[in-house]
């Protein structure tokens, strides 16, 4: 396992995905992101302050591939148990893997497949102040508290949390996190659109289910929508 640091660099996401020799554990982490990316080609502002760091997580063949289908929901989780440790707020899941504090984005997850490795990719808004246009929609918990954290902590815990969180779920405990996901699940009971490749629905979201979709009731009828496929946004 290998950490590397950067005062700046495009990508943390990026540097991992095209370096040849990495392995479990490595982590990749920056001050700035000159090109940080986000879900959906979206950009990542990456400002100083936040915490924005990569890992690599290992293919482990013993795991069916489909219950890797929920590895994105588990890394989601795992970072609101971390931020809770850090400051016990009252942080909101987005499925699929957002967080949010007080209705405003503090974190977002890009996790990508590399033949055999997974590169889990996390920005979380810390000590950074953001610009004024963005004050609606994200918020650090520095702009929350008023303090100043040690970021390198901040990360150490987030990634040891993780690597523990998924020893859980190998030990088949994902019932357990999926109710802890469910208690927090920013969306359940909001009107929300769904934009799929063809059509655009409005429907009521509901829980986040065994398999990691998310029920949506859509006029009388109840629907599954999968991770990946839909867009969501407030109605
Ligand atoms: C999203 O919400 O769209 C996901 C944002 C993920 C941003 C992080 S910052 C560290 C890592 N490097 C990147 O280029 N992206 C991820």
């Amino acid at each position: 396992m290998k950490i590397y640091k950067f005062d700046e660099i495009d990508s943390t996401n990026k540097f991992l995905r095209e370096k040849s020799d990495i392995t479990e554990g490595d982590l990749a982490i920056a001050k700035v992101q000159t090109l940080g990316r986000g879900r959906r080609g979206n950009k990542w502002v990456s400002t100083e302050g936040a915490a924005l760091f990569s890992f690599v997580l290992k293919h482990d063949i013993e795991i069916p591939e489909e219950e890797y289908m929920k590895l994105s929901l588990l890394i989601g989780y795992s970072l609101l148990y971390s931020l809770k440790k850090i400051e016990n707020l009252d942080y909101k899941f987005k499925w699929t893997n957002d967080l949010y504090l007080d209705e405003k984005k503090i974190s977002g997850i890009l996790v990508e497949k590399i033949k055999d490795n997974y590169i889990v990719g996390i920005g979380l808004n810390i000590n950074n102040l953001n610009l004024e246009e963005a004050k609606n929609i994200a918020i650090s918990l520095r702009e929350k508290t008023g303090k100043i954290y040690d970021l390198d902590k901040v990360i150490v815990t987030v990634v040891e949390d993780f690597y523990n969180n998924f020893q859980e779920f190998k030990k088949g405990k994902w019932k357990e996190i999926l109710e802890k996901i469910n208690e927090v699940n920013y969306l359940y009971g909001k009107r929300i659109n769904i934009v799929t490749f063809d059509k655009e629905e409005s429907g009521i979201a509901g829980d986040i289910l065994e398999d990691g979709m998310l029920e949506v009731f859509v006029g009388n009828e109840i629907k599954k929508y999968n991770i990946g496929s839909i867009h969501i946004s407030k109605k």
